[in-house]
């Protein structure tokens, strides 16, 4: 059935590689001298990780979550060391790690016993030391036994690493409390440290340390809700562009009723675009009825519920109706930033940016010469 489902929507999602050297140049900026962890994970939070590899070039490392994606990416670039968040899971993983050279994160003691005895020369990793977000990592106490464990076998211990539970929220203590934390864990020796995420490498410079691990800043979007730090406030270039075609116009009256459970009510003469993308296209059904879609450089509000394929906008302000299949922006607009519609929605960017399905594209300006080609990409989500 694959002709019949995901290859006939209708949703553009134009990515632009320039965008994301620009912002990896924003993560250099913010964090000069330290070495570069480009997250990756999750497709590159939507965004396609096999495509966008080479605007990722100049990043020391990539991390992903789980050894399957370090793999695939191993296929196209054999060179940056790759972090696996997640480390492996089973023996064959373990093996697939040492094999092709993968920096596995050792979060937990069951990995340790998958070591074993063994001496395993061949094998580098991170230790991760839960400092307070308790998801993954050994607790700093245990460290000492940790170091002494991987020692025994031969491993070597390329640094260690935290992550921080609320680097967004400003005025939040814990991030402090996590420094402390990490700052007192006892390891004997010096060692590469990593802890920061966009929010922590854009609001502090003392927990940068050797490695950063930036992920939602590389795409454009801002880790941080206030519109007092959006994304192009941050200097960031939004990566990502969601399109969908105009695909009927209507012309209502007072009183007609628009969409599912009739929940808009027309209040006078209203002309009504339907635009060709709904929550099957990963756009929120939750969506509360404050939020527009841009017709060139309109903002044109939503009417009524978000249906599965469908979405109703108010066009009566256009000077002219646009024609059919006329491409609306849903996000990635200079006026209407995904960090908005996340915000209206109550959700976050990396949700909107991970699970938006759609025919990609990807743009790329080389760096010298002003020719824009377009890398034409089959694959759908
Ligand atoms: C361990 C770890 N480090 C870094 C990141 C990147 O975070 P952000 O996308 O907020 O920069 C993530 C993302 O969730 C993560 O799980």
């Amino acid at each position: 059935m694959s002709g019949c489902d995901r290859n006939h929507r209708n949703v553009s999602i134009r990515i632009d590689l320039a965008a994301i050297r620009h912002n990896l140049r924003q993560v250099r900026k913010a964090a000069p001298g330290r070495k570069v962890f480009a997250v990756i994970k999750a497709d590159a939070y939507g965004h396609g990780a096999g495509h966008i590899l080479p605007a990722l070039q100049d990043a020391d490392a990539y991390a992903v979550a789980h050894v399957e994606e370090a793999l695939a990416v191993r296929q196209i670039d054999n060179h940056k060391p790759v972090l696996v968040l997640q480390g492996f899971h089973t023996l064959e993983q373990l093996d697939e790690c040492r094999c092709v050279g993968l920096w596995p994160v050792i979060h937990n003691l069951s990995q340790l016993e998958m070591i074993g005895n063994s001496k395993m020369p061949d094998l580098a990793c991170w230790v991760k030391i839960d400092t307070g977000m308790g998801r993954l990592g050994f607790m700093p106490e245990a460290i000492p036994a940790v170091q002494a464990r991987l020692a025994d076998a031969q491993v070597r211990v390329q640094g260690l690493m935290t992550h921080f539970a609320s680097a967004d929220r400003e005025n939040d203590m814990s991030i402090d409390r996590q420094i402390r934390t990490f700052n007192a864990t006892r390891w004997t020796g010096t060692i590469d440290r990593s802890a920061c995420n966009s929010a922590a490498l854009l609001s502090r410079s003392d927990c940068q340390w050797e490695w950063v691990r930036p992920g939602i800043m590389l795409y454009g979007a801002s880790p941080f809700s206030a519109e007092t730090k959006a994304a192009g406030v941050l200097g960031l270039q939004p990566a990502m562009r969601v399109t969908a075609p105009v695909t009927a116009i209507r012309n209502l009256k007072r009183g007609d009723r628009i969409g599912y459970g009739g929940q808009y009510e027309c209040t006078g003469p209203t002309r009504v675009a339907t635009i060709g993308a709904g929550y099957a296209d990963g756009y929120p059904r939750a969506e509360p009825g404050s939020t527009s879609v841009m017709l060139g450089n309109w903002r044109c509000p939503l009417l009524g519920r978000i249906s599965m394929d469908t979405m109703a906008v108010d066009i009566s302000g256009l000077p002219v109706p646009p024609p059919l299949d006329y491409p609306v922006t849903l996000w990635g607009h200079a006026q209407l930033g995904v960090d908005e519609i996340a915000r209206n929605i109550g959700t976050i960017p990396y949700e909107l940016l991970c699970t938006v399905r759609g025919k990609r594209s990807y743009l790329d300006a080389p760096r010298e010469g002003n020719v824009r080609k377009f890398m034409e990409n089959s694959s759908i989500d």
